[in-house]
């Protein structure tokens, strides 16, 4: 199959979707691979790299032009009339976006959303949101070292002692635990709190401590269940004894990383206003969730913190919040590497060793992937 593979267009977006590695790969299993000059510039991967891997460079209308585009971002407008009708588009094509699958699906694109993939055992190696969201993490931490004026370990110095820092962590996803991990090898105290209590063990055998907050209705524990491993919107009940505590341990942190979602909904509001202006000058904010909640206004221009401002840095109260909205892209090189990696293993699904098309509908990936088809949208 011709498989192409565009530069990205959306502004700040550095990750490619394949690598010398997967290009190896996939050319191996006797696919064509063409990648837009360029493509892999900012997640340090030169064209000559690509080559040496076995494929052809080609301008954007080549890479487009193929049977197979594999992609980062959802393609805009443009770049969607690039692609004849019938080509087989897979990248993290925003399912909850209706407009933007609609584009897709008249365009006669038949598209794959890897976000959309199960959170599966089998999923695993495809499972994108994870792969980014680890980064996300991993980025959160380094982000709020760097811009906090002041140690993460505790110091014994003959000058004297310096107290560790103390982060708390909202949401304990992948991400969540990734931060947790990051932090506690800086030597920082952690505190974190989710919806979900079966995070508690995982939070605990990182070394952080679970903020309790009890579930007292049926209701609420029923919504702590989640489902698919994903938050459900929990009770207000529960929400409101869940800022009290949440609240006290803000107040006494150095740094906060929230990464708290819900798919498909806006992103809770955990830190108000109030809360930031309790917080000691100079405590650092990194919101994962900025762009995704609402803001001060009620616009989803905030993200689990009102104040956050998406893809700037803002000191408000006298607290610097970070509102990055895409920190795997700050990890260009290692995001694309397990990116390409996720892309090549959902290839497998779909590409029989003969290196033909089969879309297996009775797969559950494929089909909860599959989100255009035929002129339809066929999200599920
Ligand atoms: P996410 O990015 O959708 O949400 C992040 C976190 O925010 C979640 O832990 C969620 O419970 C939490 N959250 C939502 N509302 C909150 C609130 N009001 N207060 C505090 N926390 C709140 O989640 P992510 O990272 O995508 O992970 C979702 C789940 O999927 C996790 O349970 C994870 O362990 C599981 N998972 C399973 C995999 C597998 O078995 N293959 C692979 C990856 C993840």
């Amino acid at each position: 199959m011709l498989i192409g593979v565009p530069a990205e267009t959306t502004a700040g977006e550095t990750r490619v979707a394949v690598t010398p590695e997967t290009v190896k790969k996939l050319v191996a299993t006797g696919h064509a691979v063409r990648v837009q000059s360029g493509a892999g510039i900012a997640a340090s991967v030169t064209d000559a790299a690509y080559q040496a891997a076995g494929a052809e460079i080609v301008d954007g209308a080549g890479a487009f032009g193929a049977d197979m585009v594999l992609k980062v971002r959802t393609p805009s407008e443009g770049e969607t009339a690039l692609m004849k009708p019938g080509t087989v588009v897979i990248g993290m094509l925003n399912p909850f976006d209706a407009s933007g699958l609609q584009r897709l699906a008249g365009a006669g694109l038949t598209a794959f959303a890897l976000e959309a993939a199960p959170r599966t055992t089998r999923a695993q190696s495809m499972d994108v949101l994870s792969s980014q969201a680890n980064i996300a993490g991993y980025k959160a931490v380094m982000i709020a070292a760097d811009k906090y004026q002041r140690f993460f370990p505790m110091l014994m110095t003959a000058a004297g002692t310096v107290k560790a820092a103390r982060v708390v962590i909202l949401g304990v996803g992948v991400a969540g635990l990734q931060a947790i991990a990051t932090a506690k090898r800086l030597g920082a105290v952690i505190e974190a709190s989710d919806v979900r209590p079966s995070v508690k063990e995982q939070i605990e055998s990182l070394g952080g401590k679970f903020i309790e907050v009890s579930y007292d209705t049926d209701e609420e524990k029923e919504a702590a269940v989640g489902v698919g491993g994903y938050a459900k919107p929990m009770p207000a009940s529960w929400l409101a004894r869940q800022q009290v505590e949440v609240a006290k341990r803000v107040a006494l942190a150095d740094i906060v990383i929230s990464t708290a979602l819900i798919p498909g909904r806006a992103a809770p509001t955990l830190i108000t206003e109030d809360m930031v202006k309790a917080m000691k000058p100079g405590s650092v904010i990194v919101d994962i969730a900025a762009g995704k909640g609402p803001d001060v206004n009620g616009e989803m221009k905030g993200g689990n913190c009102p104040l956050s401002e998406a893809d700037k840095t803002v000191v408000k109260h006298g607290v610097t919040i970070v509102g990055e909205t895409n920190l795997a892209a700050l990890v260009a090189a290692d995001a694309s590497a397990l990116y390409a990696r996720n892309v090549l293993d959902f290839l497998k699904l779909i590409v029989t060793k003969e290196g033909g098309l089969k879309i297996d509908l009775e797969d559950d990936i494929v089909a909860a992937c599959r989100v255009a088809h035929d002129g339809q949208v066929t999200k599920k």
